[in-house]
């Protein structure tokens, strides 16, 4: 396969894969050769992995693989049935670490190891420190973590831990760990793995994939927006296969965002494709994030395929959330429901037409922020060791 690194603002194509941003500060994409591909896949619905996909994936070496990908797509009935249109949810927390960071994690690992890294870093609100934890371990590498001190869910600190990175905390948020990631990579020639490196973000792409080898195109995608790497990869996907004939539509891309981290929200609403940072604040940690740096590629992914940005606030996640988990039997974290409170707010608002099927990534399991789920659901009731006390309670 061919393909060359492309700045997104000023087209500047580049050979060399080890840079994250174009001279003039635009972020890249990887830009396939679509004619340079050998297309060794059918979608019939069979053994879905993002590494079904493998040809179209720019990686030239055997993948560090932790099987990840193949989610399932669950037929969402209590939802489709209360909302009245046609839901499907992917549930993205059952990737290997629980998060769909993992299927950006497999190539953007397997990349460094192709460019001789011996470390990889990243700055996060949980869920890529864990994944990048666990990849870097499985290809033996050394793994640099900064998180912003006392805003990520205990789940994913855990896994950072126990899977051997070296895990710091600062005074500050997930922006400005960001930053100093950046640089700190720059001087010590980490690999960063953050959604700024492009080959990550094509990893990602296959969550189209495996919906349309599921279910055909759906007219909408769903999906919460932090950083905003996932909502351009997925839209990516869709088109490469478009461009490839594979597909004849792509799906409006719905992005959604915490009302107190909302910079892509705003933007959308005044028809704009730059953002203003702002200051965040959200119960959804994995989307406190305020100066999203894949913004443009996000924005434009939402404007060619006419969807729409919406927010909701955190009561709406958390209804959302617990209507997943009683309702549906589908464990998420906050973040992820975001996807669902938006279809909700987006369907009061006539924004979604009652005969869509609609696609709501769910991006992060359940399991990844206990701390939450007590605070919104309370303890256990504890009583007396017998019968008695127990009926009492039930
Ligand atoms: C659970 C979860 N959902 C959504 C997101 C947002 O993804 P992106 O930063 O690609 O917009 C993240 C990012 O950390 C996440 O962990
Ligand atoms: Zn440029």
């Amino acid at each position: 396969m061919d393909f060359k690194l492309r700045c997104i603002d000023c087209n500047k194509e580049y050979e060399r894969e080890d840079i994250y941003t174009c001279e003039c500060g635009g972020i890249l994409e990887v830009k396939i050769d679509l004619d340079s591909i050998n297309l060794d896949f059918k979608f019939d619905g069979n053994n879905l992995s993002v590494w079904k996909y493998g040809c179209l994936l720019p990686v030239k070496i055997k993948p560090v693989s932790l099987r990840e990908g193949g989610t399932p797509l669950y037929n969402a009935d209590y939802l489709s049935e209360k909302l009245g249109v046609k839901v499907y949810v992917k549930h993205e927390g059952l990737n290997p670490s629980g998060s769909f960071k993992d299927r950006g994690m497999t190539v953007g690992v397997t990349k460094a190891i192709e460019l001789g890294k011996g470390a990889v870093a990243c700055a996060s609100t949980g869920n890529t420190s864990a994944s990048m934890a666990m990849y870097a371990a499985k290809a033996k590498l050394k793994a640099y973590i900064l998180l912003p001190s006392g805003k990520v869910a205990l789940g994913k600190v855990a896994q950072a831990l126990m899977h051997g990175a070296k895990v710091v905390g600062i005074r500050g948020n997930f922006d400005k760990a960001l930053a100093l990631v950046r640089e700190i990579s720059e001087k010590e020639g980490f690999y960063l793995l953050n959604s700024v490196n492009p080959f990550r973000l094509e990893g990602q792409k296959t969550i189209a994939f495996e919906i349309v080898d599921e279910i055909g195109v759906p007219d909408r995608v769903i999906l919460p927006v932090g950083n905003a790497g996932n909502i351009s990869a997925i839209f990516k996907g869709f088109k490469e296969l478009k461009e490839l004939g594979l597909i004849d539509s792509i799906p409006k891309m719905t992005g959604v965002q915490a009302e107190g981290a909302n910079p892509i929200y705003k933007a959308f609403v005044e028809g704009k494709r730059d953002i203003k940072a702002m200051n965040p604040e959200t119960i959804a940690t994995a989307i406190r994030i305020g100066n999203p740096v894949n913004a443009k590629k996000a924005l434009n992914a939402v404007y060619e395929s006419k969807g729409v940005v919406t927010q909701v606030s955190d009561e709406e996640i958390i209804n959302a959330q617990k209507m997943l988990a009683a309702k549906e039997g589908i464990g998420v974290e906050p973040a992820s429901a975001a996807s669902v409170a938006g279809l909700i707010k987006l369907l009061k608002q006539g924004e979604i037409e009652k005969d869509e099927r609609v696609v709501c990534i769910t991006t992060g399991h359940l399991l990844k922020d206990p701390e939450t789920v007590i605070k919104v659901c309370g303890s256990p009731i504890e009583v007396d060791a017998n019968i008695e006390a127990i009926k009492a309670v039930l």
